[in-house]
């Protein structure tokens, strides 16, 4: 086989076989096909797409490149939640203990910051002496007494994935749908769960920036995920402005601790709330209505919270930060970012907002940055709300006064203003079974 004649096969709009998959995953893991051909394939790809059937074998091949993980030891019903990305995001630190306080397993491999967007593992190396690299037989055992495990993606785990994330992330080949497929579900797959809810994110903070794009990933991951013989569902949600307040690290771990309080904003608890119930009824712990009270009364009763500090403390943190997140560390410097004109803010392009937090310290612009926990944006006012002439709109956090300045740019071309109120948006737009 040709390395030659898959990609000039793909370029003509032909259908690779799932041998000729197998066979460029197999010697590209190896070292044997290089970069520039798998680039070439990568766009032929992006322009030509993939049938359902490739985009599968691909996904089972990025799957089988590594180790595969055995969770059998693990005792009781295993569940996992992924989203496709986004700002402000921090569900899974509020979703996965309340779930695990309900009697579901969840052993988690999470990802880090990409691009504009935050990640888990990042989030939670903020809450000082929390590890997210421990041996999988800790990972197991701690999943097996706590209920909830979260870290970082095992290296061995999918490898072929990590070289064409790279590969693709320089070769503006991220976006594509049987690449974004085979990305997050090889990685889904190898590790060893029953059940997987999918938060396939929307909009100007998305990977996919139409509901017809997402609704299409979703389906497609859903599909794939039953396959390989996962209960699966994917809720498609609003990524059209940022999800609760805070961006950046230590801030979305406060927001998320003040949620498991019963504290947290509105869309960020109906998200949680949401996601949680639907991972308890796809594990069969009731009807929908049931797994969304019994959901809203683990956040009532303390018990997701207690799960959060109990995990915590399994993975060498402190649990007194989770009951008393006023103590996070804070950032040297703050600065008020203010309305230059008065009305309501319509619509705001979330992408520049996670942009903007990067700037500030809270994500990578290169592989070797050091992330600053207490970096990022707290925001003040949301589309919806309204704002008069030197109102402020967003508190920015940094270690850097230099950092203000361009972060501050971005947010305000990132934010309009006009005078008509807006129409509230669902926040979340569709269920795809
Ligand atoms: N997240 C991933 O892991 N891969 C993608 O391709 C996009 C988002």
């Amino acid at each position: 086989m040709r390395m030659y004649d898959l990609i000039q096969k793909k370029r003509d709009g032909g259908v690779l076989s799932d041998t000729e998959i197998n066979w460029f995953i197999e010697n590209y893991v190896k070292g044997e096909i290089p970069d520039y051909q798998v680039a070439a394939l990568c766009m032929a790809i992006y322009f030509r797409g993939m049938t359902i059937e490739e985009t599968t074998a691909l996904t089972f091949a990025v799957r089988d490149s590594g180790e595969r993980l055995d969770f059998s030891e693990i005792h009781g019903l295993r569940v996992d939640k992924h989203s496709t990305g986004g700002v402000g995001d921090k569900t899974s630190l509020v979703v996965a203990p309340i779930v695990a306080s309900l009697g579901v397993k969840v052993a988690k491999m999470s990802g880090r910051g990409l691009g504009h967007t935050g990640g888990t593992i990042d989030k939670l190396e903020a809450i000082p002496g929390f590890k997210t690299d421990i041996p999988v037989e800790k990972f197991k055992k701690i999943v097996n007494e706590v209920g909830i495990a979260i870290v970082g993606q095992n290296a061995s785990l999918a490898p072929a994935d990590k070289l064409l994330y790279a590969l693709r992330d320089v070769t503006a080949t991220v976006d594509s749908l049987p690449l974004i497929v085979s990305s997050i579900m090889g990685k889904k797959l190898a590790a060893d769960d029953d059940c997987i809810v999918l938060d396939v994110k929307t909009g100007s903070g998305s990977f996919m920036k139409t509901l017809e794009k997402s609704r299409e990933l979703a389906q497609t991951m859903v599909e794939i995920g039953k396959r390989a013989g996962k209960r699966m569902r994917a809720l498609i949600t609003d990524m059209g402005r940022p999800l609760g307040y805070a961006i950046g690290n230590s801030l979305e771990v406060i927001e998320a601790i003040h949620t498991l309080q019963g504290n947290g904003p509105d869309d960020l608890t109906e998200l949680c709330i949401a996601l949680a119930a639907n991972i308890l009824n796809l594990a069969e712990k009731g009807d929908y209505k049931t797994c969304e009270n019994m959901a809203k009364q683990a956040i009532v009763d303390g018990t997701a919270l207690k799960t959060f500090a109990d995990m915590v403390a399994a993975q060498g943190g402190d649990p007194n930060w989770i009951y008393e997140p006023e103590n996070f560390p804070k950032a040297k410097y703050s600065y008020t970012v203010t309305a230059k004109e008065s009305g309501y803010i319509t619509s705001v392009d979330t992408e520049s907002y996670g942009v903007a937090s990067l700037l500030l310290g809270a994500g990578r612009n290169t592989k070797e940055d050091v992330i600053d926990p207490a970096a990022g944006i707290y925001l003040i006012a949301k589309t919806g709300e309204a704002v008069e002439v030197g109102d402020p709109i967003a508190i920015l956090y940094s270690e850097k006064k230099d950092n203000f300045k361009a972060a501050e740019e971005r947010l305000l071309k990132a934010t309009v203003i006009e005078k008509t109120k807006p129409e509230p948006q669902p926040l979340i737009l569709d269920i795809v079974e």
